[in-house]
């Protein structure tokens, strides 16, 4: 039961409500962490990732309840002890406790985390901040411990953008010593989110959105209650499953203002885009590629998560294009997986060219989890029946994949 039955070649009709953000739900738990008392978290997704990093807040000693979508956090039993290396291996932002941990307990020994299989994905920038930070690090083969009796505010000046790392400094800052400056800062949305929440409870953060953050240090934090905006990255999967696979379907509270540089793709690429006040009209089918590139890159460009599901749209485009991926250097493992389905693309370095075309349905094998979605994509438009297996690397992200596309009007199933 780890796989989709995909019966391809039906239009899409119908509406699906976007879960809340994965990416900001991840970095909001762990900073409940620094808060002592219940905070309450709205429109928190249930997904594989997100449970995961329960069950690591639960191995502190927080106490966990999940009611719908709303998550509450007690914090109060919380108690340093090992974190279960398994749920640490499997989801790299379990990284981002660090931070917290450390600023909350001045100790913590942590195995590298994992995640989706997309690059070497090192932590370096991470540990050199905190280091600046007064913190003391010791790395061996399968992780580090760091110390810290009480982090200080410090100018961190990263080599490039990384959003993890400036998530982790936020949190490892906001209860430091004096002031912390992060530059050039991620300026992704859910940085955004993370910003809010951490001011509702007391935090002084300035610069959020921008690429300098300016942080002072303040003593405590107190219990807030927050909800986490909608997913941008899976409003944009549904989107691009309708340019695939034709038809209308509405996203009820798609993140619109944060989703420009991919809608600009998808109506360059033929798609009808209505922005309405709550949510996204989609028709159409992806159908000329005005945008034959696609270049990922850090926000505002065009997401690195959204390359996997327009490479398909690009291949049913019916004309040539390439897609440029600037941020992580091993994510074309759905290549392999597509071609299996007809479609013509080539990799050469960190660009894929690739060519138009009908697909066919396969027996497909999803490698990690934006790629995975892509493949569900590729099968709704593909001619004939498809299996996608691996099914888990989808749910680390996507509440229920098949459930949402349903109400979209496709056609698939658990098997
Ligand atoms: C986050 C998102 C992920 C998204 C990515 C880029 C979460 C849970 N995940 O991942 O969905 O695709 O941002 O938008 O929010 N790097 C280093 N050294 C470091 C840190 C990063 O070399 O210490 C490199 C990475 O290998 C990668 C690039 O920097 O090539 C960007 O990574 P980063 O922005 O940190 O991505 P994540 O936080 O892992």
């Amino acid at each position: 039961m780890d796989a989709i039955r995909i019966y391809g070649g039906k239009s899409l009709d119908g509406q699906t409500v976007v879960q809340g953000s994965k990416n900001a739900s991840l970095p909001i738990l762990a900073a409940t962490l620094l808060i002592e008392g219940t905070c309450e978290i709205e429109n928190c997704p249930d997904i594989s990732d997100v449970r995961h990093m329960q069950k690591l807040l639960e191995s502190l000693g927080c106490r966990l309840e999940r009611e719908g979508t709303l998550v509450r956090v007690n914090t109060l039993g919380f108690s340093a002890h090992d974190m279960p290396s398994d749920s640490v291996g499997v989801m790299r932002s379990s990284l981002i406790l660090a931070g917290a941990l450390l600023a909350k307990t001045g100790q913590i020994c942590m195995e590298y985390p994992g995640g989706c299989v997309i690059g070497a994905r090192p932590i370096d920038l991470h540990l050199k901040s905190l280091r600046l930070m007064g913190a003391s690090i010791e790395e061996s083969e399968s992780g580090f411990c760091a110390e810290a009796a009480r982090l200080r505010g410090a100018v961190l000046h990263l080599p490039f953008v990384s959003v993890g790392a400036t998530e982790n400094l936020i949190l490892a800052a906001v209860l430091a010593d004096g002031e912390t400056v992060i530059e050039p800062a991620a300026r992704e949305p859910e940085i955004g989110a993370l910003c809010e929440f951490l001011r509702l409870a007391g935090a002084r953060i300035k610069g959020a959105g921008t690429g300098r953050l300016v942080i002072q240090g303040v003593e405590k934090l107190s219990p807030v209650r927050y909800r986490v905006p909608a997913d941008r990255i899976v409003a944009g999967t549904y989107l691009c499953a309708c340019m695939c696979a034709g038809g209308r379907i509405f996203l009820k509270d798609a993140p619109v203002s944060h989703m420009e540089s991919v809608l600009a793709c998808a109506e360059s690429m033929g798609a009808s885009i209505v922005c309405e006040a709550d949510g996204l009209l989609v028709a159409g089918r992806a159908h000329e590629s005005v945008c034959d590139v696609v270049r990922t890159a850090c926000y505002p460009g065009f997401p690195t998560d959204m390359q996997s599901p327009f490479m398909v749209a690009m291949a049913l485009s019916g004309r040539a294009g390439r897609i440029e991926e600037n941020v992580f250097e091993n994510r074309f493992r759905v290549v392999s997986e597509l071609c299996r389905m007809g479609a013509d693309i080539t990799v050469r370095g960190n660009v894929a060219y690739v060519g138009g075309g009908p697909l066919h349905g396969a027996i497909v094998q999803a490698q990690e989890l934006r790629g995975g979605a892509a493949l569900v994509i590729a099968a709704l438009a593909a001619d004939g029946t498809s299996i996608v297996t691996n099914r888990h690397y989808i749910d680390r992200g996507y509440e229920d994949i098949v459930s949402s596309l349903r109400a979209l009007g496709a056609d698939l199933e658990l098997a």
